[in-house]
């Protein structure tokens, strides 16, 4: 018996375990259901089946990578599998069509339209497709944020220099100082020159929220584009892309969507399609809008499309508020748990307006790499470390699929640790 006949046997079922031919623990789930008003852990350990992490392991590093539920790698392989059980290129229409489908699936999840979605490989794709694609020259400014990811910062210093533009930036401020400091800051930095404000909604390093709708308004209001990196908040944010209204949006389906690996979003707002030039010229391009242009990258791997539709309508499926809700309380959980260890200084605020669902702290006078080791191979529990000098040591990101006692348990492992060392 397979997997899918496995799964179907139990779609009434309930949940059951199923071991792999590597003898780690499957297990096979009934469809996912919406939250109740008030979900309990049970109804978290419901969504926690959905995915193949065997149990007792604690995943905290979804602003890194996140796992795909068994729906989606089902969705993915079996489309995989249909491609190479026929690679003609009638049977690849089917999947073509899977694409347009997962655009469209992808604008509904945005509150945009299809037109406006190009299906990248990336965030940091996503990203360099703007900071390449506009006409920018010696004259003009783009003010960005100084703690923006390499893919939004480093890139936009790369292309100043070939392109003879110049780059100016709005220093990050910890702890951090609310909205209303950063909007003010922005709006000193900008000048009659700038001609894009790129920011982050939500940091990599520390989880600092961005007020993102006002920025791209003040952008607009000072004839600028807003390019909105959206890395961090794509997929557990009930992100509305319609209320922001930036004129670039940018995700990963392999961040906190949980979709396959090397399936991202440009969102290209219909206002500016004509200030965007494509960078990659080649075939096959996306049926409309935007994607006619700006998605021309050759071959594609559709099936992991489709697999990125299935993560987003699993998540929808479940709600996307109590997603967000959920994420929020398990991060504002480690915040305080952490915060009450003697030692530990937690960088991440305990705010909601200021921080989402990353959480990062120094672990006291421990080496947090020695830490994050010991953390997986005596805990199973996984995070990401922090090193250089810039608000280093350890980054926890819980998401739906983690349950309470798994943030108990990462808080007692680490106050463990902190008292008697690695
Ligand atoms: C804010 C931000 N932007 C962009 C990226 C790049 O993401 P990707 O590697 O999926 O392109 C990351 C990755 O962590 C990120 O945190």
């Amino acid at each position: 018996m397979n997997r899918r006949d496995f799964s179907r046997l139990f779609a009434l079922g309930g949940s059951a375990a199923l071991l792999a031919r590597d003898g780690t623990a499957l297990t096979v789930t009934q469809a996912p259901r919406p939250a109740p008003a008030a979900p309990d852990e049970r109804f978290w350990k419901d969504v926690r089946d959905q995915f193949v992490m065997p149990s007792g392991y604690v995943f905290l590093n979804a602003a890194n990578i996140c796992p795909s539920p068994l729906r989606v790698l089902d969705a993915y392989f079996d489309g995989t599998r249909a491609v190479e059980r026929d690679p003609s290129s009638q049977n690849r229409q089917k999947t073509k069509d899977g694409r347009e489908a997962a655009r469209r699936a992808l604008a509904a999840y945005l509150r945009v339209t299809p037109e406006e979605i190009v299906i990248t490989r990336n965030t940091s794709e996503s990203n360099n497709l703007v900071s390449s694609g506009l006409d920018l020259k010696a004259g003009d400014e783009v003010l960005i944020f100084s703690d923006n990811h390499p893919s939004n910062h480093a890139a936009w210093h790369l292309k100043a220099e070939r392109f003879g533009f110049s780059v100016r930036a709005v220093e990050q401020v910890n702890p951090h100082p609310g909205a209303d400091y950063y909007l003010e800051a922005f709006r000193r930095a900008i000048t009659p020159k700038t001609r894009v404000v790129a920011f982050t909604h939500v940091t990599a390093s520390v989880g600092d929220v961005l007020p993102a709708a006002e920025l791209c308004r003040l952008a607009r209001e000072r004839g600028a584009l807003s390019l909105v990196d959206g890395a961090q908040s794509f997929g557990v944010l009930d992100v509305n892309v319609a209320e922001m209204q930036p004129d670039f949006f940018t995700g990963s389906a392999h961040k906190w969507p949980c979709g396959p690996k090397e399936t991202g979003v440009l969102f290209v707002n219909k206002a500016v399609h004509d200030r965007i030039k494509p960078s990659i010229v080649s075939l096959y391009p996306g049926d409309v809008g935007i994607s006619r242009t700006l998605e021309a990258f050759g071959q594609r791997d559709e099936p992991a499309m489709i697999g990125f539709a299935e993560a987003l309508a699993l998540q929808t499926t479940i709600g996307r508020a109590a997603i967000e809700r959920r994420s929020r309380e398990l991060a504002h959980m480690l915040i305080a748990g952490l915060s009450r260890i003697s030692g530990v200084k937690v960088w991440t605020s305990i705010e909601p307006d200021r921080a989402a669902a990353v959480v990062s702290f120094l672990p006291g006078d421990i080496d947090p790499r020695k830490l994050h080791q010991v953390l997986y191979e005596t805990e199973r529990i996984v995070c990401a470390t922090r090193t250089g000098a810039d608000r280093g040591g350890l980054r926890f990101s819980p998401h739906f699929y983690n349950l309470q006692s798994d943030i108990s348990r990462t808080i007692e492992a680490v106050q463990r640790h902190v008292r008697s060392g690695v």
